[in-house]
């Protein structure tokens, strides 16, 4: 079913919605006339959305939040509930990028990037899950990975670990779900590159020098060669609504990743830097 049918008159909430895919996603959601509950950390830029989907008479509700807070996620559910009630649709996006090498990153700094990208995923999905069971109707959960679900890449290692743990979360909740017999459909977004700010905005260890070119390279790289966000959005909510588990935005780049993967799985290799990774770094 297109995305139109799927998801025309429900409720979506959308966390990150300030910026990048999650802007993305919230937008393309009120255009298929969606309700949206946008949530971020930074309050201006949900506002801003929300007001444009407002002027294009679409609704949406920014609720400022703070996915590495369980209690915050428990205050955007019951926010999302009393708005707009039953939720159709749950995007779980906030996320970061850290860059720098892993001795590198302070302690503090590491605790940042997994609570964001890991349990704050984690406990969205604890959050909102119960009420979306009680419901007992067909709802969707889109957990944001990334093709680095798949990868190894230095010099991002809380990332690369987050997104990898994102993937299995993704995959045990779908089960979780099967187990029941939940009319909850599980999906893993895996974006390529979408022109954001990730890497602009990406906090780095206490050796600058190790990562600037790193991080010039890669946002260079999003900004001349990515998916723009409103693209993304609108790819994702597609795959979404069809039901699928993986959610690539750059079909063909997964299925080379997922590949190389297998073949490194099965044939039990060392991890070897890949010539792109090496030209990056060096
Ligand atoms: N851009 C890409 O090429 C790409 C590729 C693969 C995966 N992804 C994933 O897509 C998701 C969105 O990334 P993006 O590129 O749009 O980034 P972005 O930086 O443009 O947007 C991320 C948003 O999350 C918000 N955020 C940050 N910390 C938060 C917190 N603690 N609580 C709530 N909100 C918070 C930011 O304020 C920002 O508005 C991330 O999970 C990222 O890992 C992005």
């Amino acid at each position: 079913m297109s995305a139109d049918e799927v998801f025309r008159g429900g409720v979506a909430v959308v966390t990150g919605a300030g910026s990048g895919i999650g802007e993305g996603i919230a937008r393309r959601a009120a255009a298929l006339g969606m309700k949206l509950v946008l949530a971020d950390i930074a309050s201006d830029r949900i506002e801003a959305v929300a007001a444009d989907i407002r002027a294009q008479g679409g609704e949406a509700l920014p609720v400022q939040t703070d996915v590495s807070d369980s209690s915050a996620l428990d205050r955007l559910a019951d926010a999302a509930y009393d708005a707009y009630g039953e939720v159709t649709l749950l995007v779980n996006n906030a996320g970061i990028e850290m860059l720098g090498h892993v001795w590198e990153i302070p302690a503090a700094t590491w605790d940042k990037a997994l609570t964001i990208n890991v349990l704050g995923v984690i406990h969205s999905v604890r959050a909102f899950a119960p009420r979306m069971l009680a419901a007992g109707k067909q709802a969707w959960i889109a957990n944001l990975g990334s093709i680095g679900s798949f990868g190894m890449m230095p010099v991002q290692t809380p990332y690369i670990v987050s997104k990898h743990a994102v993937l299995s979360f993704s995959e045990c909740l779908a089960l979780e779900m099967e187990l029941i017999g939940a009319p909850i459909t599980v999906s893993c977004v895996l974006p390529g590159p979408v022109a954001t700010r990730i890497f602009t905005d990406a906090p780095a260890g206490n050796n600058p020098s190790t990562v600037d070119k790193h991080r010039a390279i890669m946002a260079g790289m999003l900004k001349d060669h990515g998916l723009t966000p409103l693209q993304a959005g609108e790819i994702i909510l597609d795959g979404i609504a069809r039901g699928d588990f993986w959610v690539p935005t750059h079909p063909e780049m997964a299925e080379q990743a997922a590949a190389a993967r297998a073949a490194y799985l099965t044939g039990e290799h060392r991890p070897k830097l890949a010539e792109e990774a090496r030209a990056i770094l060096a």
